[in-house]
This record gives C-alpha cells, sequence and structure tokens, in this order.
C-alpha cells in the first residue's frame, strides 16, 4: 500500500490576486536575480497576515497597500515544508482591494525547473539563458505567488536585462526603454486572466524565423545562434496545427503571437506557456539531412499537442491537479487529430494505438496504478501523476467517448465546454455535463466508470454449457499479476460502449447472453479501452480472418497485443502466443509488427540470460529477417510512410538478434560512413547493431563521437549506441559517462536508463544507480518526474531477491514523489518471477519443437 498521508496543503480561499505587476532583473554571471512585485488582491474577510507560494527565495521587504493606509510586514515566516511564506502584519486589513508589494531575490539555478539556466556554446565561447519552466508548482520559485490552477489572475512582466539579449514572454512587448548603463527594461503587454504555472520568460541570445496564420497569429520558433535553419518544420507545422485548432474549437486563438523557443536544456519534452512554448531541442528541431522520420513525427505531435493546450489547459484550466488529466490525456488525444488532418499519409492513429492505447492497458493492468481523478496534494503527488495513466488512458478513454457520441457531437460539446468555461477552471464533471447536454446521452454515467476506478475490464466470451444457441459475455479487471488477481475480489464494474457482431451495445452488466452467431473479433477498431480473452475455437475462427486479410491493421493489432498480455498474465500459456505471432509471418504493417516486436522483447527479457535464448533468437530472426531482406537497408523510390519505419524496425530486430548478414551490413555502413553518411532514418539501428557487437574500439569511436556532436537528435542515437554493448565494463563506463561533464543533466538520465534496459547492463546499472543516488536525487529527486523515468527500468528485473532489495535500499533512502513508481515496479517484478516460473519449460520446449 502506498502511505501518503499528506494533510492539504492548499491556500486559504480568503484572498484572491487579481493581477500581477512583475519585474525581474536576472544576472547571468552570478545567476541569481532581483525581483519586484506588486499584486492586487481581493480580501474576502479582514486578516493580520497574508500566506503566498514561495520557494528559495529571499523576500526583503513586504508593504501592503489599502485606500489611503500602507503598513510594512512586521514579520515574514518562511514554510519550507508546505513552500509558503506568511507575512504578519500589526493592523488588521479591510475587506475589499489592496495592493500588496514585495521585493525579493532568489537563484536562476540548474535543476531544469523554476527559474533555470541553460548552457551551450558557439564557436568555443560559453553562453546562458535563463528561463523557466513553472508547471506543476515552481512559479513560486521565481517569485511569491498564488501558485494554484485556480488562482488566475492578470500579468503585466517586465524584464530588465542586456542591451545585447533578446527577451521573451507570454505576449509581446508593449515597450522597450534603456535602463541604466547597457541595460534596458522590456514590459509586455498584459497577459489574458491565466493561471500561474503557464507564465514563463525567456533572456538570451536567440535567431527566429516567422510567418503567420490566415487568421494573423505571428508565430515565431527561436533558436540559438546556428540552428533557425532546423526551425522550419516546427513552424509550418505550428501554423498549421493553429488554423486546425481555431477552427475545429470554431473558437479564436485569444494572443497576438505564439511564441516556440527552443532550449538547450530542458526537463520535459515542452511546456504549454501560453504563448510561448518551451521545448526540448529534440522536440522541435528538425534537420531534414539528419533527423529520422520518428523524430520528425514526434516533433509533430508533440507541437500539435502543447498548441492544443492553448485551448484544452490555457483558457479553460483544471481546479485542481486532480483533474490534470483533462489537460494531459485531451491533448494527447486531439494532437492525433490535428497530425491526422495536416498529414493525412501518416494514418497517425495507428501510431496512436503502438504508442498510448497499448501503454496504458499496459501499466494499468497493474493493482498499483491509479484512477485517472486522483486525489493529490502535495507538489511530490502532483509531479507523480503526469504519467501515462492521465496522458495514454485519459486519452484513450477521451477516444472511446468520441468514436461512441459520434465525432461531430463530441466536437460541438467541447466547443460549448470551452465557450462557457472560458478565461475560468473547471472538473471532469463539467466536461461530461457539456457532452451530455449536446449528446442527450449519459456521459458522466458511463465516463465515471472509466475515472474514478483503476483498471480496465477484460472481457471474456464463453460458450453457454447448458444452451449452445448463446454465448456469454462477461466483464471483469484485467490484472496482470497472477497472485495479485487471486486475492484481489472482483467488483468492479464499467459501462462499455462495445461493438459486438456489427452492433453496438452498451455493456452495464458483469455478464450477458447473446444470440451465438460469433463471426470474430469484438470491438472492431478498438474504441473501448479493454482487452478481450476469446476461447481457442474463436481464436482459430479469428486466425482465417487474419490470413485471409479481412480484418483491419489495427484489430490485427489487438489480437496479438491481448494474447501477450494474456500470457504475461497467466491467463494462457506463453506458447500459445508464440505459435500464434507464426500466423503473422505475412503481415505487411508497421504498427502490428511493432506490437509483436514489443511482445517479443517482454519474452526476451525473461529468458535472455538462458541456455535455450538461442532458439529464441532463430525464433524472432524467422519472423523478422525475411522482412529485413524484403525492406533493405536503401529507401525505396515510392515508399510511404509506415515502410519506413518498418525497415528500420526490421533491421534492427534481425541486427539485435543476431542475423549476421545484417550484422555485417552495419559493420560496413558504419565503417565507410564518412565516405557515404547513413541513411537518416536506419542510423540509430546501425549505431545499436555495431555496439552490442564491438568493444572497446566501438566504444572509444561512439564517445568521441558524442563527445564532438553538436545536434541534439544525434547525441541521442550516439547515446544509445554507447548503452548497447554487451560487455559489462564498456557499459560501465557508459555509466560513468552518463555522469561527466559531457552529458547534459537533462540527458543523463536517459543514457542511464538505457544502460538499464539492456540485459547485459540490468544489475550494474541498478548498483549504479543505488552508488550514485545522493548526487541523483539531489539532482532530480525532491518531486521532479525525471526520478520515476529513472526508476523505471526496474520493472524489467525478474528475480524476487531485487524486491527484498530495493525495499531495503528505499528505506533508508525515502524518496518522496517516487512511492507509486517503486510500488509498480514491484508489482512487475514479481509478475516477471512467476512468468518465468510458470512458463519457462512451455517457451522452452516449443521453441525446442519448433526451431
Ligand atoms: N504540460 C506538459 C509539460 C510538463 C510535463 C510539465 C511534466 C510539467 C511536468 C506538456 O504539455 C507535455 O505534456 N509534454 C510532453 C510531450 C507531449 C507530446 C506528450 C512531454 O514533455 O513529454
Ligand atoms: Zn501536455
Amino acid at each position: 500500500m502506498i502511505k501518503t498521508k499528506r494533510q492539504s496543503i492548499r491556500l486559504p480561499k480568503s484572498i484572491l490576486p487579481l493581477r500581477y505587476k512583475l519585474t525581474i532583473r536576472p544576472d547571468l554571471e552570478s545567476f541569481t536575480f532581483s525581483g519586484q512585485e506588486i499584486i492586487y488582491i481581493n480580501i474576502k474577510k479582514p486578516i493580520t497576515s497574508i500566506t503566498l507560494h514561495a520557494k528559495d527565495l529571499d523576500i526583503e521587504t513586504v508593504e501592503i497597500f489599502q485606500k489611503d493606509n500602507s503598513q510594512f510586514a512586521s514579520k515574514i515566516n518562511y514554510n519550507t515544508k508546505s513552500e509558503t511564506t506568511t507575512f504578519y502584519f500589526k493592523n488588521k486589513t479591510r475587506i475589499g482591494k489592496a495592493k500588496l508589494s514585495i521585493i525579493f531575490s532568489g537563484i536562476i539555478n540548474d535543476s531544469l525547473r523554476g527559474f533555470y539556466r541553460s548552457r551551450y556554446e558557439i564557436n568555443g565561447i560559453t553562453k546562458h539563458i535563463a528561463t523557466t519552466q513553472f508547471e506543476a508548482t515552481d512559479a513560486r520559485r521565481a517569485f511569491p505567488c498564488f501558485d494554484e490552477p485556480a488562482h488566475k489572475a492578470i500579468f503585466d512582466v517586465s524584464l530588465i536585462i542586456p542591451n545585447e539579449h533578446t527577451a521573451i514572454s507570454n505576449t509581446l512587448p508593449i515597450k522597450i526603454a534603456p535602463h541604466e548603463a547597457g541595460y534596458k527594461i522590456v514590459s509586455f503587454s498584459p497577459t489574458p486572466k491565466m493561471s500561474t504555472y503557464l507564465l514563463a520568460f525567456i533572456i538570451g541570445d536567440f535567431e527566429y524565423i516567422e510567418n503567420h496564420t490566415k487568421n494573423n497569429v505571428k508565430v515565431r520558433v527561436f533558436t540559438t545562434h546556428g540552428k533557425k535553419h532546423q526551425a522550419k518544420f516546427a513552424l509550418e507545422v505550428a501554423i498549421k496545427s493553429l488554423e486546425f485548432y481555431e477552427e475545429y474549437f470554431n473558437i479564436p486563438y485569444p494572443l497576438k503571437t505564439l511564441d516556440m523557443i527552443a532550449i538547450p536544456d530542458f526537463e520535459s519534452g515542452a511546456m504549454e506557456n501560453w504563448g510561448a512554448i518551451t521545448y526540448r531541442e529534440t522536440a522541435i528541431l528538425v534537420d531534414e539531412n539528419h533527423t529520422a522520420l520518428p523524430n520528425k513525427q514526434w516533433v509533430a505531435l508533440v507541437i500539435a499537442h502543447e498548441i492544443a493546450h492553448q485551448w484544452f489547459g490555457n483558457l479553460v484550466t483544471m481546479h485542481w491537479w486532480t483533474d490534470l488529466w483533462l489537460n494531459e490525456g485531451f491533448a494527447s488525444y486531439i494532437e492525433y487529430l490535428a497530425i491526422d488532418h495536416i498529414f493525412p499519409n501518416w494514418k497517425i492513429w495507428n501510431h496512436f494505438m503502438i504508442s498510448d492505447h497499448n501503454v496504458a492497458l499496459s501499466l494499468d493492468g497493474l493493482k498499483n496504478s491509479h484512477p485517472i481523478e486522483v486525489k493529490v496534494n502535495h507538489p511530490n503527488e502532483i509531479n507523480e501523476i503526469f504519467d501515462k495513466i492521465s496522458y495514454s488512458k485519459g486519452a484513450a478513454i477521451i477516444r472511446m467517448l468520441a468514436k461512441y457520441l459520434g465525432e461531430e457531437t463530441f466536437r460541438t460539446g467541447l466547443h460549448y465546454y470551452l465557450k462557457k468555461h472560458s478565461f475560468k477552471n473547471t472538473s471532469t464533471i463539467n466536461l461530461w455535463e457539456s457532452l451530455e447536454k449536446v449528446s442527450g446521452k449519459p456521459v458522466g454515467q458511463i465516463m465515471k466508470t472509466w475515472t474514478r476506478q483503476t483498471g480496465y475490464p477484460l472481457i471474456s466470451i464463453n460458450p453457454n454449457i447448458h444452451n449452445s444457441d448463446t454465448i456469454e459475455i462477461k466483464q471483469e479487471r484485467f490484472l496482470v499479476n497472477r497472485a495479485v488477481r487471486k486475492e484481489t475480489p472482483q467488483n468492479n464494474l464499467w459501462t462499455i460502449p462495445l461493438e459486438i457482431n456489427n452492433e453496438k451495445i452498451l455493456l452495464k452488466q458483469k455478464k450477458i447472453e447473446i444470440n451465438n452467431n460469433f463471426i470474430g473479433k469484438i470491438n472492431k477498431g478498438e474504441n473501448a479501452f479493454i482487452r478481450v480473452n476469446y476461447t481457442i475455437d474463436q481464436l482459430n475462427l479469428i486466425k482465417n480472418d487474419i490470413l485471409e486479410n479481412k480484418l483491419s491493421p489495427i484489430d490485427r493489432l489487438a489480437i496479438i497485443r491481448d494474447l501477450f498480455a494474456l500470457a504475461e498474465g497467466g491467463y494462457i500459456k506463453t506458447s500459445f502466443v508464440l505459435e500464434y505471432t507464426l500466423i503473422y509471418r505475412n503481415e505487411t504493417e508497421y504498427m502490428v509488427w511493432s506490437e509483436i516486436s514489443q511482445g517479443i522483447s517482454k519474452i526476451h527479457n525473461l529468458i535472455a540470460l538462458e541456455k535455450f535464448n538461442q532458439k529464441y533468437q532463430k525464433y524472432v530472426l524467422n519472423l523478422f529477417t525475411p522482412l529485413a531482406n524484403k525492406k533493405g537497408f536503401e529507401p525505396k523510390v515510392k515508399e510511404n510512410h509506415e515502410d519506413v519505419f518498418l525497415r528500420n524496425l526490421s533491421i534492427a530486430k534481425s541486427g539485435i538478434y543476431g542475423d549476421q548478414k545484417i550484422i555485417n551490413q552495419a559493420q560496413i555502413l558504419f565503417k565507410e560512413r564518412l565516405k557515404k553518411s547513413i541513411n537518416k532514418d536506419i542510423r540509430g539501428s546501425i549505431y545499436q547493431i555495431v555496439a552490442s557487437n564491438g568493444n572497446e574500439k566501438e566504444w572509444a569511436t561512439f564517445e568521441k563521437l558524442y563527445k564532438e556532436e553538436k545536434m541534439q537528435e544525434e547525441k541521442d542515437r550516439l547515446a544509445r549506441a554507447l548503452a548497447s554493448f554487451k560487455d559489462k565494463n564498456l557499459l560501465s563506463k557508459t555509466l560513468n559517462f552518463a555522469l561527466s561533464n559531457n552529458v547534459r543533466i537533462q540527458d543523463s538520465p536517459f543514457m542511464i536508463i538505457a544502460v538499464w534496459q539492456n540485459v547485459y547492463g540490468r544489475d550494474i546499472a541498478w548498483s549504479f544507480v543505488k552508488n550514485n543516488w545522493t548526487n541523483l536525487n539531489k539532482k532530480y529527486g525532491q518531486g521532479g518526474h525525471f526520478i520515476n523515468k529513472l526508476l523505471s527500468p526496474l520493472e524489467n528485473h525478474i528475480a524476487i531477491k531485487d524486491i527484498i532489495d530495493i525495499d531495503k535500499f528505499f528505506s533508508k533512502n525515502t524518496t518522496p514523489g517516487a512511492e507509486r513508481a517503486l510500488e509498480q515496479a514491484k508489482e512487475k517484478i514479481i509478475t516477471n518471477a512467476s512468468w518465468v516460473k510458470a512458463d519457462k519449460l512451455d517457451i522452452e520446449r516449443w521453441l525446442n519443437k519448433n526451431f
């Protein structure tokens, strides 16, 4: 069980902020800043103290003005636990409007949160950017404020900066005036009424490109010097996305400009600050010669995601973080709609199945998952829920609802919701109310079964032993851990919009009987967020549909996806799914192969160090080598989007699982890369194949390349290569390299994770993390979501003894905000261990028989 009995630490509701006049003067040499603000507030009852959020700030003076009175705070108290500061006044204030004037200072930190610095080099000269990342609760590190999403206010930002620097904020400057020697003061026009977490200011030396939408919104993309040519694609996608959403939501974008800024050091992928979206470089920059297609696609999706937030999140904001999913789940859904519109040839919804829908099903199969609407108080708990449940499950159930209501009704409902709540805050229920109003359907009734309880249903379709004219459809919670399943009472029910035999029903009951005219796969198109457990007979029927190409790619994918999960959970034998994959030999769609390859990796993770792994490799190659041979190494003239993905996947799998011809070819391409550069779309895989078959020499080459490389995307590929060796000493070197000055703070965790995910690096990476915990926790802990990412490879461990180790370690090293992630990891380890125990022999026998 998770022990998080943190008391509520919300601000009192007796004082409301209306407007902030905020002036910040950053010093990019000492990495400090001074600030001054006037907060216009509304006092609802007489008070002698005011509590605001503040963290790592020094507050010099506080004065309150009311009518003709003013008084200084007689005492200033800091409460580091609740991240607040309280100002005490001798005389009770009156009810009504007041001005609070505060002078303060702080540091421009290097922990990627609050007001922080980013470092880069131009021609050997070190330069800095000062920038902000406030979501979820870090505006309080930059200025004392009411740092809760419901406390919306108007912001007038002024920045005092050196003449040669550029300042960017949510709106455009209205005035740039000379300040003292060498400095200017840039004053931005007032923002709309908005939450603190969406404020941003960025100071540095940038170049940019710009264009405008058909409704004349100016869109600009800022990069550090020498990179603006990589901003073109982002600018195009941003303009098209903005235009798409203006039309789709039927509400104009309320600002005059949309700026997007590429920041060399960035914690997450991107942040939707209103009018000033910040990005990690790999989430925005595209170099037509070097950016691989999946990366380019990622850039497009991230941009569409952040721009969607300008409405869903910024214009209408959740009341409290419990409803974070409204922001993130929705944006994670609608980004696909926008990209599908902009790039119809990409068939982007297929990618939704392999990067969101399936991921959500996996995580939510754990008992230690959580409901979409989840109670949170402390910042650590808030940061913890920026996870696959809020994002991917959120997106999947929105998709389910949109399909159920019909996309046009859904859209009308969204318009109604956004219009009604513009510049205000909402809870989940408000969205359901709007959709109910326009559709006349019981949206709230249906959806609360999906957002308020953990997990999702496994539908089983069973013959009726008493009456062969009917079959029974039953729902129960899917739980992947067989031990947990046995001891968990099955009393959850979901209301499922379900398609069976081309008929749409709303399944609410535990069991129903329907006519036995079974025609194959149910839930066509995978609209409902469920898994299905068919009988062997039914699977035999479905097998024919697959072979005769009667099922859509999404449906073919779903069948094999669920079989892998059912094997993992012990509902069926693993040999069954292995055998079933052989049906897919002639599969042509990338998304299906991608799903199969994910399933194959999971099983490989269990048995990689077993002797019979050799046979497993044979089995994998039996599937992937013909594909790799068919796709070849060279792009074909007339190939589609998916083919590029499939070429890369088939080369990667064949090479990694030991196809000698592919390995040789990869090594040749690598050796000759200076004569002929390796095609961008397979370059990452070539590196990994070379590394996984390489030694010291290759390690040194990759290290050198990493150090010299300027492009972040290429650096990421090289990082993965450095993590793909088999030799433990080399992997140890990679781990040390990850924490050296050669690797950015934003990138070290990913390098460590990559080693940890490599079966040969598993134990040394875990030891490394334990040995360097103080350092890692200092850099990434304290509620950062990095720490949960960093710990995620624990879920690949398969030995029960590791659980004892984890418990022992974290009982000494408490890690607030990682509690749930650790419980999830342990549940996964037990799942893995029982899977191996139950099916190792079964897998070995099947392999012996077939390979
Ligand atoms: N609002 C988030 C950024 C964020 C993430 C802030 C975590 C605070 C904590 C942003 O909209 C986002 O979701 N970014 C994603 C990319 C997106 C395409 C899924 C990210 O950064 O990974
Ligand atoms: Zn988001």
